[in-house]
């Protein structure tokens, strides 16, 4: 069975095709604001203008049409509203009378890690720009064991670096590459940490990092700015992935789970897989991290989790969405 699965949950439009074997096509295009944060309605109108052309690039990467696709996912949430929209509606235009399966975003990043990392039963580790939640498999449904009370930490970053580094720069200087490298050569200077039972807290922490670059950077050259903002991108990682790495390793310890994955785009972040493996290594676990090329958003995850839903007689969807679907309300009938 080949399916074509559709991601259009936030800043990227993206189509990934799969057979039960391997990755056929992965194609996208991310909108990428030119100042600020991303406006719904702006990243539904960069869908709507790229779908087709990210459309033709993945047929033609698969080497394909639309005649060869047995079915289509798409990712009916959470996310944003009009994004979500798009994707919905593209995929029933595109399927015409083939059938159409709406997939979970958080679930679907799980199951193409664990494909791809060949792991099996981890706890997960979801951390992206939309979401922050660690997540485990019990009685039937992936279960949320922890996660952000506030914004996730992939915003916060976000919100950081714009608010201070990012000022007067384009916005591709922004978030978590430009933090990972600042962060080199930084030296710690104390932030608020905050762990609350197995949930955490991000905006103190940020709102508390704007406030003391915009105190301390005051009658500052360029350079002291420069290693200002070093120890505060130094400080800000270990503070937040610290409190990650905590929960965590508590996460392990309740369910006797021996496999940690991260997941979601600060994934990517050196720093945050080095705190986790030393946490793993001396728990006698295993840690696992999806490939760079797949911790963002992409359609391949969405695929994927169409055909597992698809081969274990999941409903099929009408076009329909959620922007509040969580991974716990999410029926997961591959899982044992
Ligand atoms: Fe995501």
């Amino acid at each position: 069975m080949i399916c074509l699965g559709i991601e259009s949950t936030a800043h990227t439009f993206g189509i990934g095709i799969m057979n039960d074997e391997k990755v056929l096509a992965n194609a996208r295009d991310m909108f990428v604001p030119p100042t600020g944060g991303i406006n719904p309605l702006d990243a539904k109108l960069h869908h709507e203008k790229v779908k087709e052309q990210v459309l033709a690039a993945a047929l033609e990467q698969a080497n394909l049409s639309m005649d060869n696709i047995d079915l289509v996912a798409y990712a009916a949430g959470p996310g944003l509203p009009p994004c979500l929209k798009t994707g919905a509606q593209f995929a029933r235009q595109i399927a015409r009378d083939k059938p159409v399966i709406a997939v979970n975003h958080g679930v679907a990043h799980i199951e193409i890690g664990k494909l791809l990392c060949k792991c099996t039963d981890p706890i997960a580790v979801y951390v992206s720009g939309g979401n922050t939640q660690i997540i485990g498999y019990a009685s039937h449904r992936y279960r949320v064991f922890g996660e952000t009370q506030d914004i996730p930490i992939g915003n916060a970053i976000d919100v950081f670096i714009r608010e201070t580094y990012g000022k007067n720069r384009k916005a591709e200087s922004f978030g978590g590459p430009v933090m990972d490298r600042l962060a080199e050569g930084g030296r710690y200077t104390e932030l608020p940490y905050v762990v609350k039972g197995m949930d955490l807290s991000f905006s103190g922490i940020m709102t508390s990092a704007i406030q003391k670059y915009n105190k301390e950077s005051k009658g500052k050259n360029g350079q002291e700015k420069e290693q200002l903002m070093r120890d505060l991108c130094f400080s800000f990682e270990e503070t937040c992935f610290a409190m990650l790495t905590e929960v965590t390793e508590r996460a392990l310890a309740h369910t006797g789970k021996n496999e940690v994955l991260l997941v979601g785009g600060v994934a990517a972040s050196p720093r945050f897989r080095e705190m986790i493996d030393i946490m793993c290594c001396e728990r006698g676990a295993q840690s696992f991290v999806v490939p760079r090329e797949y911790s963002g958003d992409q359609g391949v995850m969405i695929s994927w989790t169409g055909l597992l839903g698809c081969n274990h007689g999941q409903k099929k969807a009408d076009t329909d969405f959620n922007p509040l679907w969580r991974v716990d309300q999410t029926e997961v009938p591959w899982m044992k």
